[in-house]
């Protein structure tokens, strides 16, 4: 076994246990989502910690009002484009809507994004716990998605604010609870009250990265193109556009490393 095997230092690719390392001592985890290789370069040196590569590429990229026509094969040549420049950030797949309806189906194409699209952890939405355990059995490194869940748009009838009634907020925790037992590294909290994410961040031993859930989570993580102000549509209220106060969009994504790992970002304007 060579000893570069076993050794590691800062410039290093991250794995989730720096992520978890990072929990453990109360520095924030900054996340951007990409899709292509010119941002996947430009994050990671902004010193980014996350990519996501999001199924929020069939709204961005693709054009779409929802991300549910994304296909798997849309989200492996997008990971692959990603992973070519990124160094140091962890990078994360999303598996798109209906591939991961069963643990057979889920592990094939978790199987696909990391083999031919180089992600090192796929994530789902939803508490589908089954599925979780099978992934993670079988190596594949998992994080969850709770709160918002844009696959499940039709039967939550809107982009809508989750776990604001009493009974919601405890299945979310609940839920949450049961993604880390089951064997998840992360989860990822859209849309939720930021005191209900924070008192989930605190109950959970694995870092919680939010988006629209307050600035208590372990990490945030929001759209690049919405952070840049060049989402073609209306910028959600829980993000903010960097670009607005610079003139580059290298400052813009080191502005938004720096205030998210100050605690300047998210503050109560875009909470709920
Ligand atoms: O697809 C995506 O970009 C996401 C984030 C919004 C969390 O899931």
């Amino acid at each position: 076994m060579s000893s570069s095997y076993l050794s590691s230092n800062s410039s290093s690719p991250l794995t989730h246990l720096d992520l978890l390392a990072m929990k453990q001592r109360g520095e924030k985890i900054a996340c951007l989502t990409a899709y292509d290789a010119s941002f996947g370069a430009l994050i990671d040196a902004a010193g980014i910690d996350v990519i996501l590569v999001g199924d929020s590429l069939g709204m961005v990229i693709q054009g779409h009002t929802t991300t549910l026509p994304v296909k798997i094969d849309d989200m492996i040549y997008h990971t692959r484009c990603v992973t070519k420049t990124c160094k140091r950030a962890l990078v994360i797949a999303d598996l798109p809507f209906m591939t991961y309806a069963t643990p057979e189906l889920a592990a094939q194409n978790a199987a696909a994004l990391i083999q031919n699209g180089g992600a090192k952890l796929v994530k789902l939405e939803g508490a589908k716990i089954e599925i979780v355990q099978f992934l993670v059995s079988q190596g594949i490194a998992v994080c969850g998605h709770l709160g918002l869940l844009p696959q499940f748009i039709h039967q939550l009838g809107g982009y809508k604010v989750q776990g604001k009634a009493a009974e919601s907020a405890e299945k979310l925790l609940a839920d949450a609870l049961a993604i880390q037992n089951a064997g998840a590294s992360m989860l990822i909290l859209e849309c939720v009250p930021a005191e209900l994410a924070r008192h989930i961040t605190e109950q959970l031993t694995i870092p919680v990265i939010g988006i629209g859930a307050g600035g208590a989570c372990d990490g945030q993580v929001l759209v690049v193109y919405d952070m840049l102000g060049i989402s073609t549509g209306k910028r959600p209220r829980f993000s903010k556009n960097f670009l607005a106060d610079t003139n580059s969009i290298e400052s813009a994504l080191k502005n938004y490393s720096n205030a998210v790992k100050n605690g300047s970002f998210p503050t109560a304007e875009h909470s709920f």
